[in-house]
C-alpha cells in the first residue's frame, strides 16, 4: 500500500498558507518557535529523570507567582532560538519584567515582533499533565526606527501570526497565518512537526465548559447565573453541559478546538481583570479561535479590538464555540457584569 505523503511544517507553509517570497522571513521565523518546542517537549520529557521539576525557590515572575525550573528552561530556549534565528526583533515573556529587544545586527533589522507564555499551566508540569506554549507574532510597525517597548502594543487584530504547542500524549504545534488554522504533530522518531490537522474548524455549539468553579463565589453575579443555567436539564440545548478544567489554558482550548465548548477565565471580587495575560495568552488564542470560525469576547468587547496599555496587561476572557460565546454574552450584558 502506497503510503501518504507527509509534510513537514515548513513544507506545508511554503506550499500553501505562506507561499511567496516575501513570507520567508515569517516561515523562518516559525521555524524558530518550532525548534525550541522540540527542545521543551524533549526536557520535558525527561523532567523527572533530569531532576528540574519543581520550583526555583525564592523566585517569583513579574506577576508575583512562583516559578517553576522548567518555567526558565523554556524561556531560555524560546530566547536562544528566536534570537539566534535573526528573524525576530525582539520579544515579550512572561517571564521577563521587561521587554527584551535583540541585539545582533540581523536581528534587529528583522520585521517581527514576538509575545510568548513560555509553558503555559505550570502548576501542571510537577505531575504529568498537559502544558502548552503560547505564542503571538507581530509586525513592527516602523522599520527605520529602533524597537521599542511600545510597538508591542498592538491590538489583537494586528497579529500575523499565533498559536501554541501543546505538550501532552502527543506534542502538537496549531498555528494560524490569519488564513485558518492548522496543527502539526511531533513525530517523536524523526523529531519533526509533520501536517496532522488540516483548517480546523470549531464546532459552532458545544456542550463542555470550562471554568475554575472554585471561585464561583467570587464571580460576576452574571457569571454565577450562567454556570447555574449550565447545570440546569435542558433536553433541547442538551443541558446540562459538562465540565472540563485542565488548569492549563493550552490543554483547555485545545480540546474545546476539537471537541465544541467554551472556555472561561473572568474577573472576580479579588482579581479585577482576570489572571491571563492579554498580549501573550488571551490575544493569540482569540487570534486562533476566531481563525477556526470561533469567538472570543472579555465580556463586554472582542479581545481582538482591546487596545493593549501595557505588557503584562491582563484580561477576563470568554472562548470557544461562536453559539457558546453568544450565549454567555447575553447573561453577561443582562446584569451589569461588575
Ligand atoms: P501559569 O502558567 O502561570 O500557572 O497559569 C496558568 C493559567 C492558565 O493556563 C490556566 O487556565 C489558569 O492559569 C489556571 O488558573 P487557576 O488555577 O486560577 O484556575
Amino acid at each position: 500500500m502506497k503510503k501518504k505523503e507527509r509534510l513537514t511544517a515548513y513544507q506545508y507553509l511554503l506550499k500553501d498558507k505562506l507561499s511567496g517570497d516575501k513570507n520567508r522571513e515569517l516561515i523562518a521565523l516559525l521555524k524558530d518557535i518550532k525548534l525550541a518546542g522540540r527542545q521543551v517537549a524533549k526536557e520535558l520529557n525527561s523532567a523527572t529523570l533530569n531532576n528540574t521539576i519543581g520550583e526555583m525557590y525564592g523566585k517569583k515572575n513579574t506577576h508575583g507567582e512562583d516559578v517553576k525550573k522548567l518555567d526558565i528552561i523554556a524561556n531560555n530556549l524560546f530566547i536562544q532560538s528566536l534570537e539566534n534565528g535573526g528573524n525576530c526583533a525582539g520579544i515579550v515573556s512572561e517571564e521577563k519584567e521587561k521587554v527584551l529587544i535583540f541585539n545582533n545586527e540581523v536581528s534587529r533589522n528583522s520585521k517581527y515582533l514576538v509575545c510568548i507564555d513560555p509553558l503555559d499551566g505550570s502548576t501542571n508540569i510537577d505531575v504529568n499533565v498537559p502544558v502548552g506554549t503560547i505564542f503571538s507574532v507581530l509586525k513592527r510597525p516602523n522599520l527605520v526606527d529602533k524597537t521599542f517597548s511600545k510597538d508591542f502594543l498592538q491590538i489583537g487584530s494586528k497579529q500575523v501570526a499565533a498559536g501554541y504547542i501543546i505538550y501532552g500524549s502527543s506534542t502538537i504545534y496549531v498555528l494560524t497565518v490569519g488564513k485558518g488554522v492548522d496543527a502539526f504533530t511531533l513525530d517523536p522518531v524523526v523529531q519533526e512537526f509533520y501536517l496532522s490537522h488540516e483548517n480546523i474548524t470549531i464546532p459552532k455549539k458545544g456542550r463542555m465548559y470550562s471554568v475554575n468553579q472554585g471561585n464561583f463565589y467570587e464571580f460576576p453575579l452574571a457569571l454565577q447565573e450562567y454556570i447555574r443555567w449550565c447545570e440546569q436539564e435542558d433536553i433541547k440545548s442538551g443541558r446540562p453541559y459538562s465540565l472540563r478544567y485542565v488548569g492549563s489554558m493550552v490543554a483547555d482550548i485545545h480540546r474545546s478546538l476539537l471537541k465544541g465548548g467554551l472556555f472561561i477565565y473572568s474577573k472576580s471580587k479579588s482579581a479585577a481583570a482576570g489572571k491571563l495575560r492579554l498580549l501573550y495568552e488571551c490575544n493569540p488564542m482569540a487570534f486562533l479561535i476566531e481563525q477556526a470560525g470561533g469567538m472570543a469576547t472579555d465580556g463586554k468587547k472582542r479581545i481582538l479590538d482591546i487596545t493593549p496599555k501595557s505588557i503584562h496587561q491582563k484580561s477576563p476572557i470568554f472562548i470557544g464555540s461562536a453559539d457558546m460565546v453568544k450565549q454567555i454574552n447575553k447573561f453577561l450584558k443582562s446584569r451589569l457584569f461588575n
